[in-house]
């Protein structure tokens, strides 16, 4: 067979992807709003808001979806007591369809998306491939009116991909200094990278006046960089009573403790965050999906 054989196939092969690709993309009306979790140091409780924030608005009747991309070492849903049977690289196996199985259905209005052992092999896609991983993307970001995305911690490429695409960023951090300081450096990332979205600060494991004062300290940074995205203080998360037994029993937090600390202070952050709908242009003029993968974020 000769190379420009082999050549003129792979190109209509490729041309047959891409339009089957733009037929299933969400159009601007059909488009969920998206949120990353994010955070410059580890273990400042993203999972955790993450999770909570998914259920929060799923009890409002919103139809979640919780997307899990800390591909590797998921586990936002030990957060909701869910055990996912699959993780994000069944939707790379076969023409499923993406309402199948591959999702952990949490309640009636919040599914699971589980990112568990997906990263190798998220790496090196084939055209195949990443046309099925669209597709089902594509999929969900025209069934769910939100999707929350949690995140790994830090400034890596991948992570870097999915919030600079992003519309709307939760910034999670503890008042502490170390934290406050890699927080600062995600920031001043977002600044260089020109991000043009609203960052939402969130102080978690914060008395209220020290959240206040550390939201404060980070704002004003953010506006010695010249930043060109706005920055919002959505408020503090008190040290919760109840977590640590909650993800001992394998049970949902909300449902254990509905009135710990940390659940009261995490609703009225939700209902500050849905309020903010209209003010704020959270949908973009492109799949989100599609924007990651075109800045590399699966590589
Ligand atoms: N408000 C809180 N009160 C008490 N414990 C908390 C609170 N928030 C988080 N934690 C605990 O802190 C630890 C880290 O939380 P979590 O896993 O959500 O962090 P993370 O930012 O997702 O970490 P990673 O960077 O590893 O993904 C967990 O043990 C969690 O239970
Ligand atoms: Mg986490």
């Amino acid at each position: 067979m000769s190379d420009k054989f082999l050549f003129a196939q792979a190109k209509l092969f490729s041309r047959s992807v891409d339009s089957q690709m733009s037929e299933s993309r969400p159009t601007l009306e059909e488009r969920s709003r998206v949120f990353c979790v994010a955070s410059g140091k580890g273990g400042t409780g993203k999972s955790f808001i993450a999770s909570f924030l998914a259920s929060q608005l799923a009890k409002e009747g919103k139809k979640v979806l919780l997307f899990d991309a800390d591909f590797g070492l998921s586990d936002a849903h030990l957060y909701l007591g869910v055990r996912p049977k699959h993780d994000i690289s069944a939707l790379l196996k076969d023409d499923l369809h993406p309402n199948s199985s591959v999702l952990e259905p949490v309640f009636p209005q919040l599914d699971y998306l589980y990112g568990g052992s997906g990263l190798a092999q998220l790496a090196q896609l084939s055209s195949i491939q990443w046309g099925r991983l669209l597709k089902a993307l594509f999929h969900y970001e025209k069934i769910y009116s939100h999707i929350v995305i949690d995140l790994a911690a830090g400034i890596g490429p991948q992570v870097l991909s999915y919030l600079i695409c992003s519309p709307e960023i939760f910034l999670v951090t503890n008042p502490d200094s170390l934290a406050l300081l890699d927080a600062y450096a995600l920031l001043k990332v977002l600044a260089q990278r020109k991000y043009e979205g609203t960052v939402y600060l969130v102080l978690n494991r914060a008395a209220s006046q020290r959240g206040e004062k550390a939201a404060y300290a980070l704002q004003r940074g953010a506006e010695k960089m010249n930043a060109g995205f706005k920055i919002s203080y959505l408020g503090s998360v008190s040290e919760s009573m109840g977590l640590a037994e909650s993800l001992k029993l394998g049970r949902p937090f909300l449902d254990l403790y509905p009135y710990d600390p940390a659940a009261i202070d995490l609703r009225k952050i939700s209902k500050k965050l849905l309020e903010e709908t209209g003010i704020i242009p959270f949908k973009s003029d492109m799949s989100y999906f599609l924007k990651v993968q075109r800045k590399g974020g699966w590589s």
